[in-house]
């Protein structure tokens, strides 16, 4: 959305152990603590966000999984090499840090001939986030292809969780407070061109309704219960009460989506949130229907 202030601390850990040590830190410490993948699906308040700013912009890692990761966690053992590995077939799995862009995971899979996620094509941001909040769409979602994650309590120690113990939802991982350190993800094989090809055609689909290339922090609210909206989307909840193309200052509903908001420009995350406030507000009024965010607001207060 390119809105929003300063962090107090930034904290930048390249790998899982470094961000494991980093974690227990902030705990020993009692710091207040925000974690920050892609920032996708993110708008931060103006001003300066007291505490600590985890990110994991710097843990960019995917590659195959060594047969030994059940037990060696999430580090990769470059020492075996290569040839080690069995045919990409024989065991479709990939292990991404919590860095790693969605985009690269995709364009790795499909290069392997990994077919599983290609219904999030376009989505923008890190593994950790699409894995904590189940990012996904019409197509798929991300914990479709999640064999197990690796992640940190909210109280400091480590654990790993298999899909069974774990209750995704929609848009939402269920992980609790915990934090991804990243993800055994497991693929079915298929041929390259009927990869990409549903990647294409999903693309298509999706840059012609969604405003793609502007500024933006994806669908602010989530689609709401059928029964409640008579089966209306979010979108279209917006689109009929005549939300579209409102604004406040540079920030406005996009013509193309109305569960989008653009900053078209010069926007701050005020402007933002007010009109997100007035969207939820004007739908209320026209429709009864209460729309919750989806969008992950960062304010001062917490
Ligand atoms: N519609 C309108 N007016 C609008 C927008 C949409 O009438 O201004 C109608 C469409 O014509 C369609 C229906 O509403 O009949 C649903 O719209 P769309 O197909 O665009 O999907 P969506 O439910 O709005 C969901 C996800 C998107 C994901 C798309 C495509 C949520 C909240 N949104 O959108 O995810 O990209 O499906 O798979 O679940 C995101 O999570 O940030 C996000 C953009």
């Amino acid at each position: 959305m390119r809105v929003g202030g300063q962090a107090e601390w930034l904290l930048e850990p390249a790998t899982p152990a470094e961000l494991e040590d980093a974690w227990r830190v902030i705990h020993e410490r009692g710091l207040p603590v925000r974690i920050l993948g892609g920032g996708a699906n993110i708008v931060i308040d103006d001003g300066v966000l007291p505490g600590v700013v985890l990110t994991t912009e710097r843990m960019r890692r995917v590659f195959r999984p060594m047969a030994s990761t059940e037990e060696a966690g999430l580090e990769e053992d470059v020492s075996r090499g290569e040839m080690a590995l069995p045919h990409p077939a024989e065991d479709p799995r990939l292990v991404a840090w919590a860095g790693c862009t969605l985009p690269a995971l995709l364009r790795a899979a499909r290069d392997l001939g990994y077919s599983g996620l290609e219904g999030i094509v376009g989505v923008p941001g890190h593994v950790g986030g699409g894995v904590a909040m189940n990012a996904g769409g019409r197509w798929g979602e991300m914990w479709d292809v999640v064999e197990r994650v690796r992640v940190l309590e909210p109280g400091g120690g480590a654990c790993e969780l298999t899909r069974d113990e774990c209750s995704p939802t929609y848009r939402n991982g269920a992980l609790g407070g915990r934090m991804v350190v990243g993800a055994v993800l497991r693929f079915r094989p298929e041929p390259k061109a009927a990869i990409e090809a549903r990647m294409r055609e999903y693309l298509i689909s999706k840059n012609s309704v969604q405003p793609v290339t502007e500024w933006s922090a994806g669908c602010v609210f989530k689609n709401p219960d059928p029964e409640l909206s008579g089966g209306r989307s979010a979108g279209q909840l917006v689109d009929e009460c005549g939300g579209k193309e409102r604004s406040r200052g540079d920030a406005v509903v996009s013509s193309l989506h109305g569960n989008f908001i653009v900053n078209r420009g010069q926007a701050t995350a005020t402007d933002v949130f007010t009109l997100m406030e007035d969207l939820q507000d004007l739908v209320a009024e026209r429709t009864g229907v209460q729309l919750e965010f989806e969008v992950k607001r960062w304010r001062p207060e917490g």
